[in-house]
């Protein structure tokens, strides 16, 4: 078994004085991991930095292979092609997408540098999952350079309308590399009507329903819709330490005196609706109903592709939307609004889940969003809401969780309104159908499912 990603699951820290690799979090290394282990396999991806490695090595008992990229390619394929160009086309566009035939030439490049790695690992009657937007044309390549591999594609992120995927100069190559794939998974169905309808139209495949036939091979397309180590959340959420860190939290944030704790932790990024969210929040103070008194917002803001144009403007808006509601209706000692870029480290997120009353997540458009299965995940004694965007993969699941339309700066603050004073066994009924969710259907699960459809 073979992952290709485009990052590489681990990260470069200090330990005594000297630098050490070591795993990241995340749910798809913890899902594959045990797989990869025990199958020998390993994981291909880019470790993230300039200068990097370039070779194969052990982290913790799991073999990872470095696919270098140069700082030229990190420009063009990283933040141009990728993050430029399809990432905001596959996010509806929020933002308008770049075109420039350089970074598709670089996007190229770097595909089948990864496809070669890959095909090095490989042998007949192996497995190889390939994830993401950055690598659509890694099964087709990988196809040719290693005859006799299941391929599984699978995309994290929203598959695009089909008069947004037209706009791609090369959109014929992308359905093309992607249909190298045995079984190609999406998030939702929605993503998989669109994949299947920009296929019919772009691709040079036969279509017959939601499977594509290539010289006679079939290419099947399905909604796998991914998910969490809910045990490992619940079991850290109990943990003494982080118990009692969410209380200091809370604590800090005044909720003694019955002010109500709203979060927000996000990427730093245009498609999480931060700036609606605020202005909602702003909306909600100027109302009058409710103060700084009655209630806190934390808005976590991770740092992400900090060289990107519309991320570098989109954090001085963020930052700008916060000063003027704290600076229009804060007191000494009594913010609304506190705002945090930082990276968390695991139990430190977990201790925040842990202390909000109220979770907001509300982004514009989103593949899936894990943070809001994490929140239900963490959770256990039922409290807590969750304000969910219904244009957020998980909404098709987490149909319990108080839902909004991101761009509704109106709507929003009504039900930031209606979830302040929503009752206890209203909010706790709620929740515990988030959490059967999260609870019946976790990332092991998730990886299960689409490495069975593959195998069959
Ligand atoms: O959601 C898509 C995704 O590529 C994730 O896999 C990743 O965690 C996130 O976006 C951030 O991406 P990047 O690798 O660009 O920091």
């Amino acid at each position: 078994m073979v992952v290709i990603a485009n990052r590489l699951p681990v990260r470069r820290v200090r330990r005594g004085n000297k630098n050490v690799w070591e795993p990241s979090p995340g749910g798809l290394v913890t899902a594959m991991r045990p797989i990869l282990t025990e199958s020998g396999g390993c994981w291909v991806g880019w470790a993230g930095m300039a200068r990097s490695p370039g070779k194969s090595f052990d982290v913790d008992g799991m073999e990872v292979r470095d696919v270098p990229i140069s700082a030229a390619e990190q420009e063009n394929f990283y933040e141009g092609f990728c993050n430029a160009t399809l990432w905001p086309l596959y996010h509806d566009a929020i933002r308008e997408a770049e075109i420039h035939r350089h970074w598709w030439r670089s996007y190229v490049d770097v595909n089948r540098r990864f496809a070669e790695a890959a095909a090095d690992a490989l042998k007949p009657g192996d497995t190889c999952w390939i994830h993401d937007y950055q690598l659509h044309l890694v099964p087709q390549m990988l196809r040719e350079l290693s005859p006799g591999v299941k391929i599984g594609f699978f995309l994290h992120i929203p598959f695009p309308a089909e008069e947004l995927f037209a706009r791609i100069p090369w959109r014929r190559e992308l359905i093309n590399g992607t249909l190298g794939a045995d079984v190609v998974g999406m998030q939702t169905k929605l993503g998989v009507r669109n994949f299947v309808r920009c296929a019919q139209r772009f691709g040079d495949a036969e279509a017959k329903g939601q499977t594509f036939l290539i010289d006679g091979r079939p290419s099947r397309v399905g909604a796998f819709p991914i998910s969490i180590d809910t045990a490992h959340f619940e079991r850290t959420a109990k943990k003494r330490s982080v118990i009692e860190r969410a209380e200091q939290i809370r604590e800090k944030m005044h909720t003694v005196s019955g002010r109500q704790l709203l979060l927000g932790i996000d990427r730093l990024d245009y498609t999480k609706g931060i700036d609606y969210r605020l202005r909602a929040v702003q909306e909600v103070l100027r109302r009058g109903r409710f103060n700084a008194d009655d209630f806190a917002v934390i808005q976590v803001a991770v740092p992400s592709r900090e060289n990107v144009s519309d991320y570098i403007s989109m954090r001085k808006r963020i930052e700008e939307l916060v000063g003027n509601i704290n600076g229009e209706y804060g007191e000494p000692g009594r913010f609304p609004i506190h705002y945090l870029r930082r990276n968390l480290a695991f139990e430190e997120l977990i201790a925040y889940y842990g202390a909000a009353d109220i979770m907001m997540v509300t982004p514009l458009r989103d593949g899936m969003n894990l943070v809001a299965k994490e929140y239900a995940a963490v959770r256990t004694a039922n409290t807590g809401s969750l304000i969910l965007s219904e244009f957020a993969g998980a909404s098709q699941e987490l149909k319990r969780a108080v839902l909004i339309n991101p761009f509704d700066v109106d709507g929003i603050a009504t039900a930031i309104e209606d979830t302040l004073t929503m009752s206890k066994d209203e909010a706790a009924r709620r929740m515990k159908s988030l959490r059967s969710v999260v609870l019946k259907h976790d990332v092991y699960a998730w990886a299960k499912g689409f490495l069975e459809v593959l195998q069959s």
